[in-house]
């Protein structure tokens, strides 16, 4: 018989699990936490990039209006002297926490998912019900039509062009100061407003519009469930808070979901 001192976080796990399994459309916000385990560096928090080296400046999108060869001629040197997170990016694979979220989608527990990463990792993982609201660092993305495209490698005129409509094409990831792709924003007005639940996974949910996508499903009432390393704005806000690493957490909320749908193939 397992107590509460040997398993501190069964009780909590069990409740996040009847919610999710009890919703009939649950989405999930999910941050750089959820890729911690596959060793991609968050941004706050006391190891965090930001933490360390300050936030980058705001005038990012600036600097690509005002030319964007010049642009992309930094990106060439970057990729040429990857700076951390762009190496940690390089050969990140899934952990157990973008699975499980992968077999809660597959199972049909999770409707959608809006991910602030730029890492690719919950695609890698199979997942599909998906909108990357920073982009995605592997894709290119037309600056006026959105048309995406594998970034593979450099191009070979600075600037690139989109096949479809001729717009200029700069990387997919979303820079501060650039708006957020109108295509991945209507999405996400979709999937919050039918939502009846709301996981967040591995964020400080500090940053819009993509936390607010989380917190207006709570303010009509809706259940939060919280699954992070440690205690955030929105804790007081969750009907669970569960402060341990994603990883095991979310393996063990997935197949205690599954138990209850009595999905049977654990
Ligand atoms: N498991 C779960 N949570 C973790 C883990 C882990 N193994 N490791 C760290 N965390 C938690 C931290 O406690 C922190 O609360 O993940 C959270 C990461 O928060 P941030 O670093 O603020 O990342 P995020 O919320 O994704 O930031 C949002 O800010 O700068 C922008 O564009 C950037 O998309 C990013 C956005």
């Amino acid at each position: 018989m397992t107590t509460p001192h040997d398993d501190p976080h069964g009780e909590d796990i069990r409740r996040a699990a009847a919610l999710l399994a009890d919703a009939s459309y649950c989405i999930a916000l999910t941050g750089a936490g959820i890729s911690a385990e596959s060793g991609i560096p968050t941004f706050r928090g006391k190891d965090g990039l930001w933490t360390k080296h300050g936030e980058p400046p705001l005038n990012q999108f600036d600097e690509f209006r005002d030319s964007p060869a010049d642009w992309w001629r930094n990106v060439a040197e970057r990729r040429r002297n990857p700076d951390e997170l762009t190496a940690s990016l390089v050969n990140a694979q899934p952990n157990d926490a973008h699975f499980a979220m992968a077999e809660l989608e597959r199972i049909g527990v999770l409707k959608h998912t809006i991910t602030q990463n730029v890492d690719g990792l919950h695609r890698l993982a199979g997942m599909e019900r998906l909108t990357e609201i920073h982009g995605n660092s592997r894709l290119l993305r037309c600056t006026q039509c959105t048309t995406r495209s594998p970034f593979d490698e450099i191009p070979e005129i600075f600037p690139p062009r989109c096949d479809h409509c001729g717009g200029i094409v700069k990387t997919d990831t979303v820079m501060f100061g650039e708006p957020i792709p109108p295509d991945a924003l209507e999405r996400c007005y979709r999937e919050s407003s039918r939502a009846d639940c709301v996981l967040l996974v591995g964020t400080t949910a500090v940053v819009s519009p993509a936390a607010d996508f989380a917190f207006a499903v709570g303010q009509r009432g809706h259940p939060m469930i919280e699954v992070n390393l440690d205690p955030t704005v929105i804790t007081q806000y969750c009907a669970v808070a569960l402060h341990d690493k994603a990883g095991e957490l979310m393996s063990r909320i997935a197949a205690s979901v599954k138990e209850l749908r009595g999905s049977g193939d654990q």
